[in-house]
C-alpha cells in the first residue's frame, strides 16, 4: 500500500486531500501543529472523520521533519500560515514563517527522496503587476519564469510561495528528486474557515437576508476565480503522477466573478435582492486574479461544481448547521 505524509492535513485543503487519498487506498500519515489562527481543524471535528489508515501526528512539521527519517511514497507539503486577507496584511512576518516551514521541508525531502513531493504553492505567487485595474490577463502558468524574469508577487505569502517553487526546481534539477506543485485561486468549500470570503459573505448575507442594502469588502468589483475544493482536489489527484518533474498546475476555472456579483448570487439563492455597495474600509487586495485553464484542459481537467452550485451546496450547509445549534 502507498504510503503518504500530509503537512497541514488538519486544514480545509488538507482534510479534503486526506479523504481523497484514504478513498483511494493510501495509508495517510497527517502531521498538523494545529495553528492558531488558521483553518485547522482537529480530526475529531472534521465534517467527515478520517476512514481508512490514517494516523494524525499533532506536531508542528519542522519537529517532525528533525525526528523522522521515514521515506514516503508521497509527501503533499500543505502546511503554510494562511488565513484571509487581514491576516496576509496585517500578520506579514507570521506569514512569513511559511520561508522556514518549505525550506526545512525540501532539505528533508533530499534526505529521506520521497516518490513524488507535492507543493501547495499559491495565485499569490504570480506577479500583482498582471493584476491590476489596468492591464490585468489571465494568469498562465509560464508567467512565473525563473529563466525569463520574475515580477513581485502578493506579499510576505506570495514571496514564500514563489520561493517555495524556486526550492522545487533546486531540487528537482539539482538533487535529481520528483516533485510537482499546484497554484490555486480561490479555492472554497462548505467546511472553510469563515476568515475567507466565500463562506463568510454566504454567512453574513443569510443573517442579514432582507435587509434593502449589504456590503462587500474592498471596491466589491475586485474578482476572483472561485474553485470549488472538490475540484482541486480532483484536479490534483488525476495529475500527480503525470506532470513533469518540477512543473507547476493552475487549479482555476478561467472564471472571473467580482465580490458584488457573488453577493448578488447568493441573495438570489437566499430569495431577494438587495443593493450591493462595496466598504472601502476593508482591503480588497489584488484587483483581478483570474486563472488560464489552457494546460489544464490539456490534461483532460474541466471544473465539474459550477458557482451556483457551489453557493447553493454552502447555503445548504449553513442552513443545516444553523438548525443543528437551534
Ligand atoms: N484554500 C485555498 O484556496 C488556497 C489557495 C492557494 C493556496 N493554498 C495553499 O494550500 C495549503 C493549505 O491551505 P488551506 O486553505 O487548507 O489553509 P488552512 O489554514 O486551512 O490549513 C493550513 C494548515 O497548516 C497547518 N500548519 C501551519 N503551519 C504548520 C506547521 N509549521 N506545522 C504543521 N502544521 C502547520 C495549520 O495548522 C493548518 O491546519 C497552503 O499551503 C496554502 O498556501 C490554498
Amino acid at each position: 500500500m502507498a504510503r503518504a505524509l500530509v503537512t497541514g492535513g488538519a486544514g480545509f485543503v488538507g482534510r479534503h486531500i486526506c479523504a481523497r487519498l484514504l478513498s483511494e487506498g493510501l495509508d495517510v500519515v497527517c502531521v498538523d501543529g494545529l495553528v492558531q489562527g488558521t483553518g485547522a481543524l482537529a480530526p475529531e471535528h472534521w465534517p467527515v472523520p478520517p476512514k481508512g489508515q490514517f494516523t494524525f501526528v499533532p506536531m508542528d512539521c519542522r519537529d517532525y521533519f528533525a525526528r523522522s527519517a521515514e521515506r514516503f511514497d508521497y509527501v503533499y507539503h500543505l502546511a503554510a500560515v494562511v488565513g484571509g486577507r487581514i491576516m496576509l496584511e496585517t500578520q506579514a512576518l507570521c506569514v512569513a514563517e511559511d520561508l522556514a516551514v518549505d525550506s526545512l521541508m525540501w532539505k528533508w525531502a533530499v534526505e529521506t527522496r520521497p516518490g513524488t513531493v507535492v507543493y501547495s504553492s499559491s495565485s499569490a505567487a504570480y506577479p500583482v503587476a498582471l493584476q491590476g485595474p489596468l492591464g490585468h490577463v489571465l494568469l498562465r502558468e509560464d508567467m512565473i519564469s525563473f529563466e525569463a524574469g520574475l515580477g513581485v508577487p502578493d506579499l510576505s505569502y506570495g514571496w514564500a510561495k514563489l520561493t517555495g517553487e524556486f526550492l522545487m526546481k533546486l531540487y528537482v534539477e539539482r538533487y535529481g528528486g520528483r516533485a510537482v506543485a499546484y497554484r490555486p485561486f480561490s479555492g472554497y468549500g462548505e467546511d472553510q474557515d469563515l476568515a475567507y470570503p466565500f463562506p463568510a459573505i454566504c454567512r453574513r448575507l443569510m443573517a442579514e437576508a432582507g435587509r434593502a442594502e449589504v456590503a462587500v469588502w474592498g471596491s466589491g468589483r475586485q474578482c476572483r476565480d472561485f474553485i470549488h475544493i472538490s475540484d482541486c482536489v480532483d484536479f490534483i489527484w488525476r495529475t500527480v503522477d503525470r506532470l513533469p518533474a518540477g512543473v507547476s498546475l493552475n487549479l482555476s476555472t478561467g472564471i472571473a466573478t467580482p465580490f458584488i456579483d457573488l453577493a448578488e448570487m447568493i441573495a438570489g439563492q437566499i430569495g431577494w435582492q438587495p443593493r450591493v455597495r462595496g466598504q472601502s474600509d476593508k482591503p480588497e487586495g489584488v484587483f483581478y486574479r483570474c486563472g488560464d485553464t489552457a494546460m489544464q484542459a490539456s490534461f483532460g481537467l474541466k471544473p465539474q461544481v459550477t458557482l451556483d452550485e457551489g453557493v447553493a451546496r454552502m447555503l445548504d450547509h449553513l442552513e443545516f448547521s444553523a438548525g443543528c445549534a437551534a
